[in-house]
């Protein structure tokens, strides 16, 4: 059996830096000016940091962002207002897209605000509760039998056959420019985090934890690093479910490939069974390893940030959204992991940034994993 983790030596900036930080600096003019536009908390989490044996351990909250419950509304938003800002679109256009759920929230809202129709296409097993997250932002939604993969590819085709418009986070060899604009809304997130933690010439953190579902965000942040610090950027270790590591399993064989998992995991934001083409450049040498954690380690993760010890604030956190954690749990406390810790000098004196990219998007399921219901 294939180690669960691939270490990256020798890394290398990434492609395509300084058009996306162009487009990040329109992103972040544009995030500004919207009405709902705050930034999101920065939580400290001593208690966690103590009982992993770290230095500290600093989380990113996008749980309320645009009260979505997720951080997706950064790229759709900005995406859905370049394509206008660069084409003439009637206003009978359809906007359309395929999600696990967060992204095609993050369509349907901005569409909305808009004034536009949106058709999002999910896979057939979505949960309820996110189907009715995107019903209730005014979208239609189609269900797919085959999965994420196969909602993708009828989000394309119906721009092909009907005209519509695709905001789509994953990029093909066939659609590359608005995964671009996308990852450029993503920027906001850590320039929020100036100056103090992304301080101007070193960050203020060791090593960062960037999950992935595609990979377009994690290549986003990734693209952020390399910008901003070159070579005196922090660590990188990217994240994936054990039953959908597309990126890991792509980077082991040099070219996007299916993931070999099940792809049945809890974190249905990640459940992608291929990558963006585009993400895959960017993260292949970019970064410092890859690791492939089990469910097991997300639903630690909900329940430990959920259940907050010492003064650790509490955070309620989606299957998908505590992946960053739930990596960092799994690298200190899983023997399994322990080269990708020596990799990249995880330990006493390391200090760790995190994302919580997504709150309670299933309340049923979040209480079967954390044992009681969401606190009013
Ligand atoms: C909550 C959450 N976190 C992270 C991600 C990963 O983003 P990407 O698919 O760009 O890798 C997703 C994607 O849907 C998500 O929903």
């Amino acid at each position: 059996m294939n180690d669960p983790f691939l270490l990256i030596r020798n890394t290398a900036p990434p492609p395509n830096i300084a058009k996306v930080s162009a487009l990040a600096d329109l992103a972040g003019s544009f995030h500004r000016g919207l009405r709902s536009y705050a930034a999101t908390p920065l939580r400290r989490l001593d208690r966690l940091a103590a009982e992993l044996q770290l230095a500290s351990v600093l989380l990113k909250d996008e749980s309320h962002r645009f009260g979505l419950n997720a951080f997706k509304g950064l790229g759709a938003s900005f995406a859905m207002h370049h394509w206008l800002a660069t084409h003439d679109v009637p206003v009978d256009a359809v906007f359309t897209t395929a999600t696990d759920g967060n992204h095609g929230r993050a369509v349907a809202w901005m569409a909305r605000q808009l004034g536009y129709r949106a058709v999002i296409f999910m896979p057939g097993h979505s949960v309820p509760a996110r189907i009715a997250a995107i019903q209730n932002e005014g979208a239609e939604v189609v269900l797919v039998d085959d999965g994420y993969d196969a909602a993708v590819r009828l989000a394309l085709d119906a721009a092909d056959n009907r005209g519509w418009i695709v905001i789509q986070d994953t990029a093909t060899d066939r659609y590359r420019e608005v995964p671009d604009w996308i990852g450029a809304g993503y920027w906001t997130m850590a320039r929020e985090l100036e100056p103090a933690v992304h301080a101007p010439e070193q960050p203020e953190v060791d090593v960062v934890l960037l999950h992935a579902g595609v990979g377009t965000w994690a290549g986003a942040m990734v693209q952020y690093y390399w910008h901003h610090y070159g070579a005196a950027r922090p660590r990188i270790v990217v994240i994936e479910p054990t039953e959908a590591a597309c990126l890991l399993q792509s980077v082991r064989v040099g070219q996007p490939t299916p993931a070999t998992g099940s792809l049945h995991t809890i974190m249905a934001g990640l459940n992608c069974g291929y990558p963006s083409t585009d993400a895959f450049d960017v993260l292949r040498q970019s970064v410092d390893a890859f690791i492939a954690i089990p469910d097991i380690w997300a639903e630690r993760a909900m329940r430990r940030l959920a259940m907050a010890q010492g003064d650790d604030p509490p955070v309620f956190a989606g299957e998908s959204g505590g992946a960053g954690v739930a990596g960092l749990m799994a690298l200190m406390q899983d023997p399994a992991y322990a080269a990708v810790r020596d990799h990249v000098a995880l330990g006493r004196g390391s200090r760790v940034l995190a994302w919580c990219t997504e709150g309670v998007t299933d309340p049923e399921g979040w209480q079967r994993v954390v044992g009681r219901p969401i606190p009013a």
